[in-house]
């Protein structure tokens, strides 16, 4: 296992690009597989969760091609090509894979079974299995289809009505996948504002598929997206409607910028004095990009500079400088809008003036790890002031940090963050660095993250 040495150094300057998407590189593989034609994908990000899905496309019959790491050109087969899989669908450790596959395997005329590594064969299934077999799939697996392995018979499904229990993208992109092969409409209710980019990419395919607010319909993508407020009743009067099509269209995709990966450097450079960073080409849709909002709160300005759209993604250009951060109160639709960002959040408090509490945050339990009790228990090591709550935590700050050797429990949001906070963790000598443990996890999201922020200047090797 590797493992990644930090120390303070000077200041964070210059440019940097991110890695492509990792949640629309998913989504581009799934629906370029099912599209009517070939669907050559850009900026494509090479990861371990995503190399995954493509693993699993290529199971079901799809030609991929891969001309670079980072193209990949799906030969899709319409909507009733994919074939059964002659093995196990190996998940690796990605719930994304996993829950997306999920949908879009229940909507097939065969069997099919999926499963992961240990910690993927964790994590909570029951909001995927229930609603799948409500809409006609037989969905098995361990402790009553909660758990991996997975095994589904799809076919004969009907469209449904349906509240989801949590805000969550891959339940809402699963059922998405499932009702492409129903009969009749799927309707979702889902209770905050989870990543939208299934919903963006059908429309761009041509599928129907839209937001219903308050008696008027919203397409997505759009600049009317409405962000649910929290304090609104949300499963009366907003829902998400899709109408199956006869074929999707192909695209030519081109990926943004992963505005989680760059959440990691936007700390960083907020964090470390005198610093000043531009990141170029980062995805920003509003779905994304809540620790935006919150760090404003806290005090930061993040310049967005020539916002564009993208293949129905909204684009732009980020400038960071460091800044003193003040605490504030998280919690509501902000809370799904930052969900992969929470770790990282804890770190920027550790520096801010006051308490921070995070709250409505209960679903980081069932991530990767249970990222409260992990981020409280390493950061910790390293002299934060933080304690864990049943659903986030809360930090005092500032705290002068410590360089210690922490872990990643496997966890590559963790061990970004935990990077970002060995940034500031002075030692006496360089055996007092922070030595991050089971640092490759990192390559699950941010293959070259320690190149990228070596490049802006960090101490980091
Ligand atoms: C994702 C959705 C989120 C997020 C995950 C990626 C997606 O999970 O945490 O990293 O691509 O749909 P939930 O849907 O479980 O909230």
């Amino acid at each position: 296992m590797s493992h990644l040495l930090i120390r303070p150094g000077d200041a964070l300057r210059g440019e940097a690009r991110l890695p492509g998407d990792k949640s629309i590189s998913h989504r581009a593989l799934i629906l370029g597989a099912i599209a009517a034609g070939t669907t050559p994908v850009h900026d494509f990000l090479p990861a371990g969760d995503c190399l995954a899905t493509l693993r699993a496309v290529r199971a079901l019959g799809i030609e991929v091609e891969r001309p670079t790491p980072s193209d990949v050109i799906v030969h899709g087969r319409g909507l009733h090509g994919l074939e059964e899989p002659g093995n196990v669908l190996d998940c690796a450790r990605s719930g994304t894979t996993l829950r997306l596959l999920a949908g879009l395997l229940a909507g097939q005329p065969f069997a099919s079974v999926l499963s992961g590594d240990e910690q993927l064969r964790r994590r909570p299934m029951g909001r995927i299995a229930e609603p799948l077999r409500l809409m006609g799939a037989t969905v098995l697996g361990r402790d009553g289809g909660r758990r991996p392995p997975l095994a589904i018979q799809g076919g004969g499904l009907r469209g449904i009505d349906y509240e989801l229990p949590v805000a969550s993208a891959q339940v809402k992109s699963a059922l998405l996948l499932a009702g492409l092969f129903a009969e009749g409409d799927t309707t979702l209710h889902v209770p905050g504002p989870a990543r939208d980019h299934t919903e963006r990419l059908l429309r761009a395919m041509g599928c129907d598929v839209w937001y219903q607010v308050a008696g008027s319909r919203y397409a997505v993508p759009g600049t009317r997206y409405p962000i649910p407020d929290a304090s609104s009743p949300i499963s009366n009067t907003q829902y998400l409607k899709l109408h199956p099509p006869r074929q999707l269209h192909p695209l030519d995709l081109t990926i943004p910028g992963d505005f989680s990966s760059a959440a990691f450097l936007i700390v960083a450079a907020l964090l470390v004095p005198d610093s000043q960073v531009t990141l170029r080409g980062v995805g920003v849709n509003p779905t994304r990009t809540g620790l935006l909002d919150v760090l404003a709160a806290m005090g930061a300005g993040v310049e967005l500079r020539e916002p564009r759209d993208e293949d129905g993604e909204p684009v732009a250009d980020l400038t960071v400088r460091s800044a003193e951060l003040t605490a504030v109160e998280v919690g509501g639709e902000v809370v799904v809008r930052a969900i992969d960002e929470l770790p990282l959040l804890a770190v920027a408090a550790s520096q801010a003036r006051g308490q921070t509490v995070l709250r409505d945050a209960g679903e980081l339990r069932v991530k990767e790890t249970d990222r409260i009790a992990v981020t409280v228990a390493e950061l910790r090591r390293l002299g934060a002031e933080i304690e864990g709550r049943p659903d986030g935590f809360a930090v005092q700050g500032p705290t002068p940090l410590q360089g210690a050797a922490v872990d990643s429990h496997g966890d590559h949001r963790l061990a970004m963050a935990l990077c970002v906070a060995g940034l500031l963790a002075r030692g006496e000598t360089r055996r007092e660095d922070t030595r991050v443990e089971g640092a490759d996890c990192i390559a699950d999201s941010f293959p070259g993250f320690a190149q990228t922020l070596a490049g802006l200047g960090a101490d980091v090797q």
